[in-house]
């Protein structure tokens, strides 16, 4: 028998993904989704989360649907994954409530997100708390109601969500210790951080920075960005260091092998000027993200068929998720 392993992700509603974030975090996300057998991984959009620190309800319900479309256009199989909007599924804020309950106010004080607001404040000689509510503050709460409320095995998170995992198991056993065994213990898997994505100007590609590649940029977009990468001042005709090379990097993701050894063997022969293999790899990444881009329109065009999708991701995770939340309230209350 099929051992019964449940995979759970949560994706921020943020603006559009760079280049980095697809191939860091989208694909593999996107993989480990479809491999997973059918009904067995959750994928929601955290629009909860994002209450802490955005007040207007229209952004975020746009980028709601865009962060959706982004992952449909790349392949995210609803049928095959429970993909929902996390605040359509109101037995989360259930649970989120009877969690509180079991969970010290010192692991709290710990948490990456807190303590990055606190050392804000502090470096700007402000009040420690200042601009904190305690949406921000009970963030990894929400967050162990959103693991822990369907039974979840494993997270796919980035590094810097680690923590957060690591507290909702935590959460979890206490609550466990005193009520019996009524939630699975969930493990972080984390996504791999070497080879991080070099973006315009060679450092980490990053939001932070202003030097990403959105994914769905216009072709003529696209390549002005492109043809912007930093180089080193090396003629064309002389060899060139392809495991230095930004270009070479994000080529090695957009194309196959037999064209990666190809370019390869280009830069290191020498005759071929930074400008042609950025046009190289411009042909290569609108190559692969033409499809996408245009399913991405197509999607954002008709938003109605994406609340749909999300509404029905929504009921298959309420019905998942309502033995557990009413085991919960047994244990809990009677
Ligand atoms: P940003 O730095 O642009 O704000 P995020 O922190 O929102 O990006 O990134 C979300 C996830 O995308 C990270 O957990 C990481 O897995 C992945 N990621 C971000 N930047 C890169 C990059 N430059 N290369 C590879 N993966 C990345
Ligand atoms: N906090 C995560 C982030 O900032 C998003 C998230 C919310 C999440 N709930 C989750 C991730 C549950 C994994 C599991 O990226």
């Amino acid at each position: 028998m099929q051992k019964k392993e449940i995979i759970l992700t949560g994706i921020k509603p943020t603006g559009m993904p760079h280049l980095g974030n697809l191939i860091g975090a989208i694909m593999p996300m996107i993989k480990l989704a479809n491999a997973a057998p059918a009904g067995q991984s959750f994928a929601f959009i955290a629009d909860l989360h994002a209450l802490n620190a955005v007040t207007d309800r229209h952004e975020i319900a746009t980028h709601v649907r865009e962060i959706a479309a982004v992952y449909l256009a790349l392949g995210l199989d609803a049928e095959h994954t429970i993909f929902f909007r996390q605040s359509d599924v109101p037995e989360v804020y259930a649970l989120n409530t009877f969690l509180m309950n079991v969970t010290p106010k010192g692991l709290m004080n710990r948490a990456h997100s807190y303590k990055a607001a606190v050392d804000r404040n502090t470096a700007a000689g402000a009040d420690t708390d200042a601009g904190v509510n305690m949406g921000l503050y009970t963030y990894p709460v929400l967050m162990a109601a959103d693991i822990l409320l369907y039974g979840t095995d494993i997270v796919p998170v980035g590094s810097d969500q680690k923590q957060h995992v690591e507290f909702a198991r935590d959460i979890a056993g206490y609550f466990n210790n005193i009520y019996g065994d009524v939630f699975k213990l969930p493990t972080p898997s984390i996504r791999a951080e070497t080879g991080l994505i070099a973006g315009l100007d060679g450092r980490k590609m990053s939001k932070s920075y202003g030097n990403q590649i959105p994914i769905f940029d216009e072709p003529a977009e696209l390549k002005k960005k492109i043809m912007r990468i930093i180089t080193d001042s090396k003629l064309p005709e002389e060899p060139k260091n392809p495991d230095v090379s930004t270009i070479f990097q994000l080529y090695t993701h957009f194309a196959d092998a037999a064209a990666v050894k190809d370019l390869r063997a280009r830069f290191e022969s020498g005759g071929m000027g930074y400008g042609d293999a950025k046009k190289i790899l411009f042909e290569a990444v609108n190559d692969y993200l033409s499809a996408p881009r245009e399913r991405y329109k197509e999607l954002l065009s008709a938003p109605d068929k994406i609340d749909a999708i999300l509404a029905h991701g929504a009921e298959r995770a309420r019905a998942a998720a309502a033995p557990i939340l009413d085991k919960v309230k047994k244990v809990m209350l009677g």
